[in-house]
């Protein structure tokens, strides 16, 4: 498995301009597909501290922006900012509400001032920075004193049937890489935040066959962008021997695709006197 602990690991996650492009062009089909998105989106909003009436919210990664509208629907008083780093999510999102600003923009080096908002909603976003040190800092930065950063991202265990199946296969990288769960741990326990709570849970989907797995990712943005991925066509062969290797996880419900998911909350402790 891939480190990803160390804080910046070029090469160890694709290339932001192709993820970025992915979603892009997903933004249309997202919404169809997206049943865990909405799943780990609205646990991670029941987690949100009761007492938190932030007047200025950033939903980070918003994608088509479906908890840009749970957030303003939940603090309609407050004023909403949703970053994506892909312009056509932005786009799509910009015509349905929710957020009153939508910006381009990198998690990593968010486009906002110092200590503006006092809520950072984050889902299914953050596992596509390969420096989360760098995340939490900027979260930080942006957070005012007192402010919450709700996050929730995917640990290794993700897909591992479809990895298994493909290192059966040949050997190669065919599933996207993720973080450790410790390394999650620790880069929170070490941020300047404090960790309110951080646990993982699995979801597990079930899918009838294994293209309408391999479906649903593509239709998500979300399949395979990792350097080092097989380059080319899929060779009838090599498919073959993967829905072999796949079968051999098939449950009652059908096969199965588990997701790690990591939910954490952090808050930016307050001034002295405050
Ligand atoms: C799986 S979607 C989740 C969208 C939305 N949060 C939801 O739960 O429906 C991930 C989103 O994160 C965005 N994203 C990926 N890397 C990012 C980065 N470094 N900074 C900001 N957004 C990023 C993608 O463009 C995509 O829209």
């Amino acid at each position: 498995m891939t480190d990803l602990s160390q804080p910046s690991l070029p090469g160890a996650l694709p290339d932001k301009r192709q993820v970025a492009a992915s979603f892009s062009r997903a933004a249309a089909s997202y919404d169809s597909v997206a049943d865990l998105q909405r799943a780990v989106g609205n646990r991670l909003l029941e987690q949100l501290p009761n007492a938190l009436e932030p007047r200025q919210w950033l939903d980070l990664g918003s994608g088509t922006g479906c908890f840009s509208r749970a957030l303003q629907h939940r603090f309609p008083q407050a004023s909403g900012i949703a970053v994506d780093i892909a312009e056509g999510m932005l786009q799509y999102a910009r015509t349905l509400g929710g957020a009153h600003y939508h910006v381009a923009g990198d998690a990593e080096r968010l486009p906002l001032r110092d200590a503006g908002v006092e809520l950072i909603f984050t889902s299914l976003a953050v596992q596509w920075c390969s420096d989360f040190r760098a995340v939490l800092a900027e979260a930080h930065r942006a957070l005012r004193p007192g402010g919450v950063l709700a996050f929730a991202s995917l640990c290794v265990g993700t897909l591992h049937e479809l990895r298994a199946s493909w290192q059966a296969v040949d050997g190669l990288v065919h599933v996207n890489r993720f973080r450790q769960m410790a390394d999650y741990q620790r880069l929170c326990a070490e941020s300047e935040l404090q960790v309110l709570s951080l646990e993982t849970r699995p979801h597990v989907l079930y899918y009838p066959d294994l293209r309408s797995l391999t479906h649903e990712l593509k239709a998500l943005g979300a399949h395979n962008l990792n350097p080092g991925r097989p380059a080319g066509l899929t060779g009838r062969a090599r498919m073959q021997g993967l829905l072999l290797a796949y079968e051999q996880f098939r449950q009652a419900q059908g096969l199965p695709a588990t997701y790690q998911v990591v939910y954490g909350v952090l808050q930016k402790p307050l001034l002295e006197g405050e």
